[in-house]
């Protein structure tokens, strides 16, 4: 039985652990105010807050209903549009808009209003977390949210209309200043403490089925399968969460979501474009499901995680917990992992615990490049990253990766050795582009032609060195 928290009722839920939240929230308790669209995560019709409890307060998050099985609810608060107001106005019947609903009707921002459900709970999720809100936090808080009416400049106007009321915000005690202002009804205050009423879930997990992270992979693959299909939940599993920096080796769980990613301290002290190279990775509610370990096992030839940790030159630990006490685990680097297209070495039992690498030190440069049909919201036609390690101006050591050119995600080994012991030069990088040309092998599909991926590498090749060296290059020189 699934226990949670929808708005301001406990529900106890007999749904399988495979059926989507959204199913359970219009079918089973009656909301409609979450809307079905894509089921696929691409349109934030369906998306809800998720409430987490972390040190003694609660987290709350956007996410996707229609991508979310129940075995990944039990223990969270659940946030519908239907949650975000309690109020009757006074005697007229009709229900008192919370300040973001007020701002989107102000601003004339919905029109057949199918959309408009997922944008109000987007933004209002702003109110609810502790960090300052702008107006860019805004419009990025409802990237993942698509608008088919409006053009979205009404929107864009309501979002900035919202941050400016929410620029008071107590980032320290945010629910408690979101109530205060109205964003949310009374009863968040006594959700903490609710939550915690919540007694853990009953172990009744087979080990040997199917492993589930965010299932943002799994509910678009293979979204009837898994409605019934018995499933091995993994983020309620602390030890795969969390990101850590232990003896010069930063060491991240495989159930850490890229939303953690981007708001880690830690990495943003080694990474300064962490926010620039995440932000190209999928959409906001997206990559507060989606997981490091379910990028990498996915084993998508064009995964964009996959590609920054190969690059990192990470290992990755597979773990056997199938026999409780006398499993086993091992580390591979996370190149080897791919052995053909979606084959792995990897067997179905074992769980990738963590991924880990060495952390950056000052000789050393890193970027991440991705073309996709879309900027955001969308997978990369092509997508590379690289690692350096520079002694003066030569070469020491380098890490280079490349998706979308071949049958797996590509580690370009060779173009790495052409360029240890070179100077960083536009003779060098022309050079070892050819070397690089060698070593791929892109085949022609809906995302373009062979030939046309070939060039994209190249140019995002080029665009590594643009990046990390502006000093040096011009991107006439590479070309010439
Ligand atoms: C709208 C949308 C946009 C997207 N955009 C991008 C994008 O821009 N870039 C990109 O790279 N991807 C993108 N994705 C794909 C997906 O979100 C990511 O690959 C994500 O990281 C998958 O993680 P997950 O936890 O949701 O995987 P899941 O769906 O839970 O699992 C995927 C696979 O990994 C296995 N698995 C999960 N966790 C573990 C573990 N710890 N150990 C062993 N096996 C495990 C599962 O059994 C399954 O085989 C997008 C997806 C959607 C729906
Ligand atoms: S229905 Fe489109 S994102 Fe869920
Ligand atoms: S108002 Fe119709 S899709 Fe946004």
């Amino acid at each position: 039985m699934t226990e949670f928290l929808l708005n301001d009722r406990t529900v106890r839920s007999n749904a399988p652990l495979g059926t989507t939240l959204l199913d359970v929230i219009r079918y089973n308790e009656h909301l409609p105010g979450t809307k079905i669209g894509c089921r696929e995560g691409d349109c934030g019709a369906c998306t809800v807050l998720v409430g987490e409890q972390r040190d003694g307060h609660v987290e709350y998050r956007s996410m996707t209903s229609c991508l979310l099985a129940m075995a990944n609810v039990h223990g969270k608060h659940i946030v519908t549009v239907e949650g975000l107001t309690d109020e009757l106005a006074h005697g007229a019947g009709v229900e008192r808009l919370n300040p973001v609903q007020q701002a989107m009707v102000d601003q004339g921002a919905t029109q057949c209003g199918i959309c408009t459900p997922g944008f109000v709970v987007s933004l209002t999720g702003c109110s609810l977390s502790s960090e300052a809100v702008t107006k860019e936090l805004a419009i990025r808080a409802v990237d993942g949210n698509i608008c088919r009416c409006t053009g979205y400049k009404s929107i864009e106007r309501a979002a900035e209309v919202a941050a400016g009321l929410m620029a008071s915000k107590d980032v320290k005690e945010p629910v408690q200043w979101a109530v205060a202002h109205g964003f949310v009804p009374g009863y968040f205050a006594g959700i903490v403490e609710r939550l915690k009423r919540i007694s853990a879930p009953p172990s009744e997990v087979d080990p040997t089925s199917p492993l589930l992270g965010g299932g943002t992979d799994l509910y678009v693959q293979k979204h009837d399968a898994m409605l019934h299909a018995a499933i091995h939940p993994l983020n309620k599993e602390h030890a795969l969460m969390g990101i850590r920096i232990e003896n010069g080796q930063c060491i991240i769980g495989g159930a850490t979501v890229a939303g953690e990613l981007l708001t880690s301290q830690e990495l943003r002290e080694y990474f300064p474009n962490l926010e620039k190279h995440l932000l190209l990775v999928s959409s906001t509610p997206i990559r507060n499901m989606g997981t490091v370990a379910g990028n990498f096992v996915n084993a998508s030839p064009i995964g964009d995680f996959t590609a920054m940790f190969i690059a990192l030159d990470s290992t990755i630990t597979l773990s056997n917990e199938a026999a409780p006490g006398q499993g086993h685990a091992r580390k591979l680097k996370l190149k080897d992992l791919y052995l053909g297209y979606k084959q792995i070495d990897k067997k179905p039992e074992e769980i990738l615990t963590s991924v880990q690498f060495n952390v950056p030190g000052k000789h050393t440069r890193f970027n991440f490049e991705k073309v996709s049909k879309r900027t955001y919201l969308d997978i990369a036609s092509v997508n590379s990253a690289i690692r350096l390690e520079l002694e003066g101006d030569t070469v020491r050591e380098a890490h280079i990766s490349a998706g979308g050119v071949a049958a797996t995600p590509k580690y370009l080994g060779n173009t790495a050795s052409f360029l240890v012991g070179k100077p960083i030069s536009p003779e060098t990088v022309r050079a070892a582009t050819k070397v690089m040309n060698d070593e791929i092998a892109p085949i022609s599909d809906a995302r373009g032609t062979a030939d046309y991926k070939r060039l994209l590498l190249r140019q995002l090749f080029f665009a590594h060195f643009l990046e990390l060296f502006p000093e040096r290059f011009k991107l006439m020189e590479l070309v010439a």
